[in-house]
């Protein structure tokens, strides 16, 4: 347990208790709001990634949890308890940040023990055992004398979690843990993350990243943030198969996204609903085939939509043979080894398919059809018109107490509105005497328990 005899309250942060809340959360740098508004609830043992374009809020949003910045409004909860007035020492986090940030004068075991040391979270006897048992979980104990320099990349991204898993954390912030590892290496510690996380699954982990494939892999539940704001949350599933905005179809996967006219509409039976469609033109009219495609909500005929129709759900035929599909003119053909990629313009949209290497592939200009059935074909409201559909798990839940959780804010244009007059600011060093040269990470020695701020210097590596 994250507990200390001299600290009472991290007993009660300790693991096993976990849970984050972001309680309409606002966080603004000079005035300029870079989380607006932010409510979200990550459950004990739940995964959730945070994914967003580079400058959308997500570190942000991890930095507040950890304590690194103070909401201008807003309140952040861990394990059920009221942390926003809490120092990132107190919180009994976990954090692991994109360069491992490890001491590079100490050994892999000083490393992991760090934290201990200065949370004084055991005792001083008890620390060997906790580190050993880090190692052991990160499968680096037969590393624990040597220094990052003589560690490859992802053998110091292990030390960095294991730093992060010694002191037994409720919760773990992990922002980026793999974005400085090579493919391949990513690839294996995607799947030692989700390992860990079997071994540990009363901890609750906040994974930033902006690599959908690590969000699709790992994660319980995705936000989708885009400039300050969530878009959307949901089951890595039901993101994929049923985005509720254009902004989530398009960055949580590949798609097409086509402006539809909706001609029908009728409810399916399992909740759900069909609606038929027609491609939209900018004058209003329609034009191609009437095709159907999945609804979650009702849609009134003459309604415009878009038509989410992800790129390896399209069949290609050469004749109308099929009854759910749009026609088209071969624009590009590309051929990937194992797979084809081709392009065709449908009514005047490029439309992607992507399918298994093809005996006999269309050629450019060829006149081709383009099928998918109706489950495969979302439909969702178009950008600009509403707000994106209530995530549909999250629905079918118990309701949180604070139901907004639900009900993530539409998208908007990056804020400018003028921060509060308590502008977030970032925690100052002088926390732990642990001052740095950065001023955005001199906030991070608070946490240097478990996420120095000072990452070994490149050279290092060749000294
Ligand atoms: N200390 C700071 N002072 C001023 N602005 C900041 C500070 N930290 C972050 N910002 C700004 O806040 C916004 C959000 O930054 P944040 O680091 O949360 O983005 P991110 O989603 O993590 O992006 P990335 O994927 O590039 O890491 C950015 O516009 C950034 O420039
Ligand atoms: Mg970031």
């Amino acid at each position: 347990m994250a507990a200390t005899d001299a600290d009472p309250t991290a007993r009660r942060t300790g693991r096993g208790s976990g849970g984050i809340r972001f309680d309409d959360v606002t966080v603004a740098y000079n005035g300029n709001v870079v989380l607006d508004s932010f409510t979200l609830d990550v459950a004990p043992g739940e995964v959730v990634a945070l994914l967003g374009p580079s400058g959308s809020g997500k570190t942000t949003a991890l930095r507040a949890v950890a304590g690194f910045v103070r909401p201008a409004s807003g309140r952040v909860h861990v394990g059920g308890r009221d942390v926003t007035d809490l120092p990132p020492y107190k919180r009994g986090l976990g954090m692991v940040v994109q360069q491992y940030a490890l001491f590079p004068h100490m050994r892999v075991e000083q490393n992991v023990a760090f934290g201990l040391k200065a949370q004084k979270i055991v005792a001083k006897s008890e620390i060997p055992a906790r580190v050993a048992e880090a190692l052991r979980m990160t499968g680096m104990a037969q590393y624990a004398k040597r220094y990052p320099r003589e560690l490859s990349g992802g053998q110091q991204q292990r030390v960095a979690i294991a730093r992060a898993l010694a002191i037994q954390p409720s919760v773990l912030l992990l922002d980026e843990p793999l974005s400085a590892l090579d493919a391949q290496l990513r690839s294996g510690m995607l799947a030692e993350l989700a390992r860990l996380h079997r071994e540990l699954p009363d901890v609750s982990i906040l994974y930033v990243t902006h690599d959908q494939i690590e969000a699709l892999t790992l994660a319980d539940r995705i936000a989708v943030m885009n400039e300050a704001r969530l878009v959307e949350v949901g089951t890595a599933r039901d993101l994929y198969k049923r985005p509720g905005t254009e902004f989530a179809a398009g960055f949580v996967g590949n798609s097409n996204l086509l402006p539809v006219t909706v001609a029908e509409c009728v409810a399916h039976g399992d909740g759900s609903f069909r609606a038929t469609v027609r491609i939209a033109t900018e004058s209003g009219a329609t034009t191609g085939e009437l095709v159907t495609a999945t609804c979650t909500e009702n849609a009134a005929a003459g309604e415009t939509r878009t038509l989410c129709l992800r790129p390896h759900f399209l069949g290609l035929a050469a004749a109308e043979h099929h009854d759910n599909a749009f026609s088209g003119t071969v624009t590009e053909v590309q051929w990937r080894g194992s797979a084809h990629r081709i392009f065709a313009d449908v009514h005047g949209h490029e439309v992607r398919l992507d399918t298994n290497e093809l005996r006999n592939p269309p050629a450019i200009g060829d006149e081709v059809w383009l099928h998918f059935s109706a489950e495969d074909a979302v439909l969702i409201p178009a950008s600009g018109t509403g707000s994106p559909s209530p995530d549909p798990v999250s629905a079918a839940e118990p309701a949180p107490a604070n139901p907004a959780s639900t009900e993530p804010a539409p998208a908007k244009p990056a804020s400018t509105k003028p921060a509060p007059a308590k502008d977030a600011v970032p925690i100052p060093a002088t926390a732990t005497g642990s001052p740095s040269p950065d001023p955005v990470s001199a906030a991070e020695p608070a946490l240097a328990e478990t996420a120095p701020a000072e990452p070994a210097p490149a050279e290092d590596a060749a000294r």
